[in-house]
């Protein structure tokens, strides 16, 4: 059996990645290529237990720290969720991945960008992104959608600046080649068609 499809559907907060992750994953299913969904950071036990502590207000690591724990959380997902399924022969459809790490450690808090590149190489192996979707919506109106940051999160409770380098982040990663940009303006109906078809091409 050959081996199911890796994709990778990000963006910044309020984009719209949970619900668009969603949707495809039911019209893959719907359409008899089986699909299964799953996050970062978290989608496995021990990678939800690392999420609670990242996501945690009461904890101020720094970006080293950042990375490692982001890191292990994804191995673990990796080998508990991802790589059963896709030698399953299952579509993988996941909310978040190494971009975001990238974006948010790299282009957001300033580590070098080739030492994260080098980590999530060496996190992922043997595994390769099949299709990496960058859902297009600016901090501003995805905070608006999502009526304001959620401060409970530890992440959500930096500044605009820090979201707009993030944002900056993913639109170089698509102009390099390693994301597919997905305008994201318009209703999650028309967001969910313009993710489809990308999708329907590498199938
Ligand atoms: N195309 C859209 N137009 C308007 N509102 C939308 C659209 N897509 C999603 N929303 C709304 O925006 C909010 C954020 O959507 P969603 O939770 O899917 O985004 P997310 O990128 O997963 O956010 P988070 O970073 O919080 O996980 C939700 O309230 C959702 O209903
Ligand atoms: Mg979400």
């Amino acid at each position: 059996m050959s081996n199911g499809k890796f994709i990778v559907i990000e963006g910044v907060e309020g984009a719209g990645k949970s619900r668009q992750c969603a949707i495809l994953t039911d019209a893959l299913n719907a359409s008899g290529c089986a699909a299964v969904l799953t996050r970062e950071p978290g989608g496995a036990p021990l990678a939800e237990a690392v999420r609670k502590l990242l996501l945690d207000p009461a904890y101020t690591p720094d970006a080293v720290t950042e990375l490692y724990l982001y890191s292990a959380a994804r191995r673990d997902h990796l080998n508990k969720i991802v790589f059963p399924a896709l030698e399953a022969g299952k579509t993988v459809v996941c909310d978040r991945f190494i971009y975001s790490t990238l974006a948010y450690q790299g282009y957001g808090r300033g580590l070098n960008l080739d030492f994260i590149r080098e980590v999530n190489a060496r996190t992922i192996a043997p595994l390769k992104v099949d299709l990496g979707l960058f859902i297009d919506v600016s901090p501003e109106a995805g905070f608006a959608r999502k009526g304001g940051a959620d401060k409970t999160d530890r992440l959500e409770r930096e500044n605009l600046d820090f979201f707009n380098r993030v944002y900056d982040g993913f639109k170089t990663m698509c102009a390099d080649g390693d994301l597919v940009p997905i305008d994201g303006s318009g209703e999650k109906e028309q967001t969910a068609a313009n993710i489809l078809q990308a999708v329907r091409r590498i199938l």
